[in-house]
């Protein structure tokens, strides 16, 4: 099946109480491991790209066609939407010509008036092509491919301001980071996540950092409107460690072990358990 856009499952999600994993990927292996679990646990997903990883992997061309051959060649058949993650003006512009079916366009440092404006005219665009759009309110902590956050909470009427533009699906900071959460984190602020819903209604919200956001608060925000969760560190780690370990076996040394194909297995094997353990507590499982 060629890309959809994340709309309808989004909009199933929401009206269903569960939610779509976004899975950002890097690489081959890491599109090929997270399409197969798909299909395999007939689920919805969203493959995200951070502009960074776009550039990392040649372009957003390159990722399109890559994409592209591997839901024809794998015979993908369950609902896949290609998004660009914590997008720039610009490069939300590149990917939709490129060939995304989705786009984030991340305004948050900007004024608010100034992020309504740029994302009013993405919103247009989005919908004169049929893609989907996320915004953003507020601010995610941490970083992510050079993309800095403060972390601080989204004002729910901001939130509708926002949402009233059209936007497919609003990502709203409520005290979630990218990357590990540290010790002494407050965890989510389900007050404001709650005020934003009562303001927007049925828009699906979206969840970023969803590494290391224990199994309770996950579920607790799916039951607050949230129906797409964003993971991209939690399959970083799990590919390093098994990559780690072996080597650390002495594995690449036995046979053929240094065969790329062979070494990068654990490691995508890896990623698979990540995304079925996440599908499994988002709820997304046999949902496609
Ligand atoms: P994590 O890296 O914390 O999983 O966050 C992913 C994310 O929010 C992508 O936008």
């Amino acid at each position: 099946m060629p890309l959809v856009n994340a709309k309808e499952m989004l909009e199933k999600a929401k009206a269903g109480h569960y939610a779509v994993g976004q899975f950002n990927i890097n690489n081959l292996e890491w599109t090929k491991s997270i399409l197969l679990t798909a299909q395999e646990l007939n689920s919805p997903v969203i493959l995200g790209v951070s502009e960074g990883a776009g550039k990392y992997m040649c372009g957003y061309k390159t990722v399109v066609g890559m994409v592209n051959g591997m839901l024809d060649e794998l015979g993908i058949t369950v609902p896949v939407a290609l998004h660009l993650d914590h997008g720039s003006y610009e490069g939300a512009k590149k990917c939709i010509e490129a060939g995304f079916s989705s786009v984030m366009f991340d305004g948050s440092h900007y004024p608010i008036e100034e992020n309504i404006e740029k994302t009013k005219e993405l919103v247009a665009t989005c919908n004169e092509l049929g893609l989907s759009i996320e915004a953003e309110v507020g601010s995610i902590g941490g970083e992510e491919d050079g993309v800095v956050g403060a972390g601080e909470c989204a004002d729910p009427q901001e939130c509708k301001m926002i949402a009233d533009l059209g936007v497919t699906m609003l990502a709203a900071g409520i005290g979630n980071i990218h990357g590990k959460y540290p010790e002494n984190w407050q965890g989510l602020s389900f007050d404001t996540l709650d005020a934003i819903q009562q303001l927007t209604g049925d828009m699906p919200l979206v969840l970023h950092g969803g590494t290391g956001i224990p199994a309770d608060m996950i579920k607790k925000a799916i039951s607050l409107g949230v129906s797409k969760i964003n993971v991209n560190t939690e399959c970083q780690l799990a590919f390093a460690a098994a990559t780690r370990q072996y080597i650390e076996d002495g594995k690449d040394m036995q046979g053929k072990g240094f065969d790329p194909r062979k070494l990068l297995a654990p490691g995508a094997d890896a990623i698979k358990a990540t995304v079925k353990e996440k599908m499994e507590l988002f709820g997304s499982v046999g949902k496609a």
